[in-house]
C-alpha cells in the first residue's frame, strides 16, 4: 500500500470526533480553523460550541459588537485572531452577501486567513487539492522521509508542500489533510512517540535511521522578553474601581485591564507608592496601598514573558465612571486578569 492509503486506513480506525468533522459549510470550517491556530483541539472545542451556539451563520457574527467577540473568546488567548475574526465576519456577510470566496487563492485575500487555513477551507469545504501544512504535516512528512530541511525557513514550507501535494490522492484531498494533522496529533506526536505501534514501521525512514527525536530540525528559537507590569486596582468610597480599554497595538489590543504602571523590574511597596501618587493618579488622595501578593502571577505568552503584580490602591475621592466590583467580569479581559477578579472580588468589594 502507498503512503496516503496506508495513512487514511489509520485515519478512518482512529479519528477523533470533532464537530467540525461533520460539515462542509465554509463558515464553520473557517470558525474552527481560526480557534485551532496555536491552540489545543480540547481547549478550543468548547469556544467553537460557544460561538455556534451564539454565532449560528455569519452574519449572526458580523452583526455582534467587537466586545461580545471577545468576552466570547476570553481565555483563548492571540486575540487578534478574534478581533480579524469579527472583521472578516463582517466583509463576508456585507461585501459577499455571506458566501464565503470559492476558492484557495480567493481565501487567501480574507484577513487572518493565511495559507494554512485557505487550504483547510479549500480542501474541506469545496476539495480543492491543495495541501494544508501545519506543524504535523511538517513532523510526520520530515520523519518519514527523513527529510534535514530547517522548517524555520520559507524554502522549507515550499518544499512541504510540493511533497504533501505529490502524495494526496487527487479525488480526495479532504481526507488526506484530515488524516496527516490527526496523524501528527495523535501518533507522529513530537515527544516520545509510540513507534512500536506505528503504521509506518516498515517504512519511516526516521525509525529506521533512529532520528525520530532530531526531527523536524528548527533553528530559530524564539527570544522571550520578560515584562514587569503592576496593575493598580483603585477602589474609591463607593467600592468602585477604574478600568481601561488598552489601545495600544500589541498584545490584547481591546481587551481592558487595569491602570498599568509597567516596570523594567520586579518592584516594591516604595515605587509603586511613589509611581502612583506622583505620576499616575495625581488627582486623587491615596490613602492606602496594598500589594495583593497571593495573586502575583508569571504570565507566559509566546515571545513575552509577563510578571504581574496587582496593587490594591485606596482612595478618598469618587471616581468619575467607576466601575462596580459586581459589573467587571461583563468586561473582556485577558484571562490573567480576569482569573484575578474571581479570586479578588472579596478584596475589591468593601
Ligand atoms: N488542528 C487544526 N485544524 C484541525 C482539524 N481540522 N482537526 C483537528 N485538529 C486540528
Amino acid at each position: 500500500m502507498n503512503f496516503h492509503n496506508i495513512l487514511i486506513n489509520w485515519y478512518l480506525q482512529n479519528k477523533r470526533d470533532l464537530p467540525w468533522r461533520k460539515t462542509t459549510n465554509p463558515y464553520l470550517i473557517w470558525l474552527s480553523e481560526i480557534m485551532l491556530q496555536q491552540t489545543r483541539v480540547a481547549q478550543g472545542m468548547p469556544y467553537f460550541f460557544s460561538f455556534t451556539k451564539e454565532f449560528p451563520t455569519v452574519f449572526d457574527l458580523a452583526n455582534a459588537d467587537e466586545e461580545q467577540v471577545l468576552k466570547l473568546w476570553q481565555g483563548l488567548g492571540y486575540y487578534s485572531r478574534a478581533r480579524n475574526l469579527h472583521k472578516t465576519a463582517q466583509y463576508v456577510a456585507n461585501e459577499l452577501n455571506g458566501v464565503f470566496p470559492p476558492s484557495y487563492k480567493d481565501l487567501l485575500k480574507l484577513k487572518g486567513v493565511g495559507e494554512y487555513t485557505a487550504a483547510a477551507i479549500a480542501s474541506f469545504s469545496y476539495n480543492e487539492v491543495v495541501p494544508v501544512v501545519d506543524g504535523n504535516v511538517f513532523r510526520v512528512l520530515s520523519r518519514y522521509f527523513d527529510v534535514e530541511s530547517d522548517i524555520a525557513l520559507l524554502a522549507t514550507k515550499k518544499e512541504f508542500t510540493a511533497l504533501a501535494h505529490e502524495l494526496m490522492p487527487k479525488d480526495n484531498p479532504a481526507i488526506f489533510n484530515q488524516a496527516i494533522m490527526e496523524f501528527g496529533a495523535l501518533q507522529c506526536v513530537p515527544k516520545s512517540p509510540n513507534c512500536p505501534v506505528c503504521v509506518f514501521t516498515d517504512s519511516c525512514a526516521a525509525l529506521q535511521k533512529k532520528k525520530v527525536d532530531v526531527l523536524p530540525v528548527k533553528s530559530k528559537k524564539i527570544k522571550v522578553t520578560n515584562r514587569f507590569f503592576n496593575y493598580l486596582i483603585l477602589e474609591d468610597d463607593l467600592g468602585n474601581t477604574l478600568i481601561q480599554k488598552r489601545t495600544l497595538k500589541g498584545i490584547w489590543h481591546n481587551l481592558y485591564e487595569f491602570p498599568l504602571l509597567e516596570t523594567q523590574e520586579i518592584v516594591g511597596f516604595d515605587f509603586v507608592s511613589k509611581a502612583a501618587a506622583n505620576d499616575i493618579f495625581p488627582a486623587y488622595t491615596i490613602i492606602g496601598i496594598e500589594e495583593c501578593s497571593d495573586a502575583t502571577v508569571i504570565h507566559k505568552l509566546s515571545h513575552q514573558h509577563l510578571h504581574i503584580q496587582f496593587w490594591k490602591i485606596k482612595i478618598k475621592d469618587r471616581i468619575e465612571n467607576g466601575i462596580e466590583a459586581n459589573n467587571l467580569k461583563t468586561f473582556p479581559f485577558p484571562i490573567a486578569i480576569y482569573n484575578f477578579i474571581l479570586k479578588k472580588n472579596d478584596v475589591i468589594v468593601i
